[in-house]
């Protein structure tokens, strides 16, 4: 029975491990229907909203409302003034010690960013993030790295400074596809990371940068890499059965699979599927995905059948980057990049209600 905890004649949960079923927050961002499968992002379904807009549209809507308007009617211009600024914290990255990972070096592009240039704090953070992402991937690489194209979107610019060459209206698409998607969904952990800072009165950067940790674990951010991998572990459609009840007989968790929220399948996973169809042919992945999905979704029915295992957005999230051709390194720092917006959108909100996020803790001592 779960303890309670009483306050102005309400009962509250007094323990409840991993906040699971508690609410710390009210939002007007986004709602994340775990019963029923639905994502709502300021009022619309993100059907209506990823492989609609482009990634500067669907932050525009995001930030209504918390990012004065006349910044918003400028956003594409206003990003690529601030993909501009990053530039100056190239030098940083660059002299960083070896061996960083491109997430820590746009982590590290992130605290060397400029933010005295005049324009909103989420604004200039957002916009900037493609190019610190960009530009962390070619130091990671050991690649020179090129200036940003001014006349280009935050995802057709992305995407040539990652391949050196002008991508496909396709794979901007995908792109921009992508980003949308993940721009916001409640209060997850990167984000209740977010709003933790900022509501002790911490500033957006540390805010954002505090979220980063968050994100970079494998149970959060980190799965679409390992999907990739599990993908080729199995190889051929024709082995996953075998391959899944290995991993699952030796209490391993299957990649892209599984949700604290949704017990119904991930409406994210679906409309990366959808931004799929004009991909075909780009990627090997592409024609074993869905067997594997399948394979994969009956096995865990079968293996926890009252947890209602389904596919999440990690699933679709490695399949459609690999056919865009991103590495499987930098899908978590690009996951990193859409975040961003919404990350950015808690803070201002969460600052507006002026109140500190501060849980207990229960002492449990233990004997010597
Ligand atoms: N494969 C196999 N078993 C699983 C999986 C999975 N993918 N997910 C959950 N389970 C099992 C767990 O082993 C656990 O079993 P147990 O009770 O015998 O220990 C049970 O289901 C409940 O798992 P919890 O971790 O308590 O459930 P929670 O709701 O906290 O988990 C999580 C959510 C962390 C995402 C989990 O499903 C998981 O680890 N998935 C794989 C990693 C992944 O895809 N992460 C990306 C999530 S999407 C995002 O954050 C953007």
């Amino acid at each position: 029975m779960t303890e309670v905890f009483k306050s102005g004649g309400n009962e509250l949960p007094l323990y409840a491990p991993g906040l699971e079923g508690i609410i710390a927050a009210e939002t007007v961002l986004s709602d994340v229907d775990g019963e029923g499968g639905r994502l709502t992002l300021r009022g619309r379904p993100i059907e209506e909203i990823a492989g609609h807009m482009t990634f500067e549209e669907a932050a525009a809507l995001l930030w209504q409302g918390f990012v004065p308007d006349e910044y918003l009617i400028r956003l594409p211009e206003l990003f690529s003034q601030a993909r501009q600024a990053a530039t100056q914290a190239v030098a940083t990255m660059q002299s960083s010690p070896a061996g960083l990972s491109a997430y820590e070096l746009m982590r590290l592009g992130l605290e060397a960013l400029p933010l005295d240039c005049g324009c909103d704090e989420a604004v200039t953070i957002s916009g900037a993030l493609p190019y610190l992402f960009a530009a962390a991937s070619a130091i990671a690489a050991g690649r020179q790295v090129s200036a940003p194209d001014p006349t280009l979107s935050s995802a057709e610019d992305m995407l040539r400074l990652l391949t050196g060459k002008i991508p496909s209206a396709d794979k901007v698409a995908a792109a921009d596809r992508y980003l949308v998607t993940i721009l916001d969904h409640g209060l997850n952990a990167s984000t209740f990371t977010a709003r933790v800072i900022a509501s002790t009165g911490s500033d957006m950067r540390s805010s954002v940068i505090g979220a980063f940790g968050a994100l970079k674990g494998p149970l959060h951010g980190g799965a679409p890499g390992p999907v990739l991998d599990m993908l080729d572990a199995i190889g051929e459609p024709e082995n996953v059965d075998r391959w899944i009840a290995g991993e699952l007989a030796a209490g391993r968790r299957l990649m892209g699979f599984g949700h604290r929220i949704y017990r119904a399948r991930d409406p994210r996973a679906d409309v990366l599927r959808e931004g799929l169809a004009p991909l075909r042919g780009t990627s090997e992945n592409l024609r074993k995905a869905e067997k594997i999905e399948a394979a994969a979704l009956a096995a865990l029915a079968r293996h926890r059948p009252e947890r209602k295992l389904q596919t999440n957005v990690e699933f679709y999230t490695a399949v459609l980057l690999d056919a865009v051709s991103i590495d499987r390194e930098l899908f978590t720092p690009l996951f990193a990049v859409g975040r961003t917006v919404g990350w950015c959108a808690h803070v201002l909100e969460q600052r507006a209600t002026g109140k500190l996020i501060r849980p207990m803790s229960r002492y449990v001592p233990k004997a010597a």
